[in-house]
Parts: structure tokens; sequence; C-alpha cells
């Protein structure tokens, strides 16, 4: 059973251990996340979590509301909306459903506002495995864009 929780500055290494994951690197989640200083701040715009499984930390979700995300980088974007990243740590831990719980945990918390209308998700075009894993949650693809470099591909959920 999994569960999310608030990620601490305590967390910084495991979460460092963890972007230098090649599962990782190649989805384009392992940039430069700054964790020792993010982890120390709690901006109202913005949720970072760790996943545990029976307690064992598995992995990373990240709740931002990107309209009022500081460096704007969904550019225009109206309220009511959240996006989510996601991974999973240890490569032996894909495949095996833990993904599926945690985005089923994440979104709860989003809809839980009854302000929230719809989350955004946007892997990677070339991210066949997250594309596939997404719209088997419920995602509907949405547009291509680009992200800085990033060629990625964004899906929505809107409120059930
Ligand atoms: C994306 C991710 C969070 C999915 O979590 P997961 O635990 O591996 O996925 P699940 O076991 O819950 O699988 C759910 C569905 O995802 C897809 N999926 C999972 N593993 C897959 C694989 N190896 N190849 C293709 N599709 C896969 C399938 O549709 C699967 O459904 P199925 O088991 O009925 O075939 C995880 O693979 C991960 O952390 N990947 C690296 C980082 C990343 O890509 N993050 C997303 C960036 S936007």
């Amino acid at each position: 059973m999994v569960s999310l929780r608030t990620a601490t500055p305590a967390d910084a290494g495991l979460l460092e251990s963890w972007e230098k994951q090649s599962h990782v690197i190649e989805a384009g989640a392992g940039d430069d996340w700054n964790w020792k200083v993010e982890l120390t701040r709690r901006p109202a715009w913005r949720e970072q979590l760790i996943a545990e499984v029976d307690g064992r930390p598995l992995g990373f979700v990240q709740i931002i509301d990107p309209a009022a995300e500081e460096t704007h980088y969904w550019g225009e974007i109206g309220p009511h909306k959240r996006a989510i990243d996601i991974w999973i740590g240890d490569r032996q831990d894909l495949g095996r459903g833990y993904g599926t719980q945690m985005m089923e945990r994440a979104l709860e918390r989003c809809f839980a506002d009854p302000g929230v209308m719809e989350v955004l998700v946007e892997p990677l075009t070339s991210n066949h495995r997250a594309r596939k894993f997404y719209e088997k949650l419920g995602f509907r693809f949405l547009e291509h864009r680009m992200f800085g470099a990033d060629h990625s591909a964004v899906y929505v959920l809107r409120r059930p």
C-alpha cells in the first residue's frame, strides 16, 4: 500500500541519489532540483512528496499550481489546475504497480481541493512508457509543446 508524505530536508540525500538514476535522467526528470535549498521551502504553489510502501521510500511526487509557480515555465495558463511530476527511484521498483498507486494518491490530493478542475502532466514525447501509464490512468493527450529544450506531450485529466 503506497502512501505520500511531505518531503523534508532529511530526504535530500535520497532524492540526490534517485535523480542520478538513468531511468530518471532519461525521463528528463533529473534536472537541477537544488534539494538542499528547495526542501527547506514550502511555497503555497507546491507540494514535494515522498512515496512510501510499507514505510520504505520508493519515489517522488511534485504537485504544483502551474499558474502560480514562480518561474512560470508553463507560460500563459489559467487557474484551477495542478501539474504533477513523478518518478520511482530504484529501477527494480518499476512496472510493479507502485506508480499507479502514487498517481492515485496524488490525484486524490489534487481533487480534494474543490477549486481544482484539471490535472496536467508533461512527459517527454519520447517517454512512451510514461505516456502509456498516464493514458491508462485516464489522462487525455492535449498537445505537443516545448518546455525549454524538451519536446513534451501534454496530457490532461479533468475532475471526475
Ligand atoms: C512512469 C512511472 C512513474 C510509472 O510507474 P510504474 O510503477 O512503473 O507503472 P505501473 O507498474 O503502475 O504500470 C502502469 C502502466 O504503465 C505502463 N507501463 C509500466 N511499465 C511499462 C513498461 N516497462 N513499458 C511500457 N509500459 C509500461 C503500462 O501501461 C502499465 O500498465 P500494465 O501493467 O497494465 O501494462 C515509472 O515507470 C517511472 O518512474 N519512470 C521513470 C520516470 C518517469 O518516466 N516519470 C514520468 C515523467 S513525466
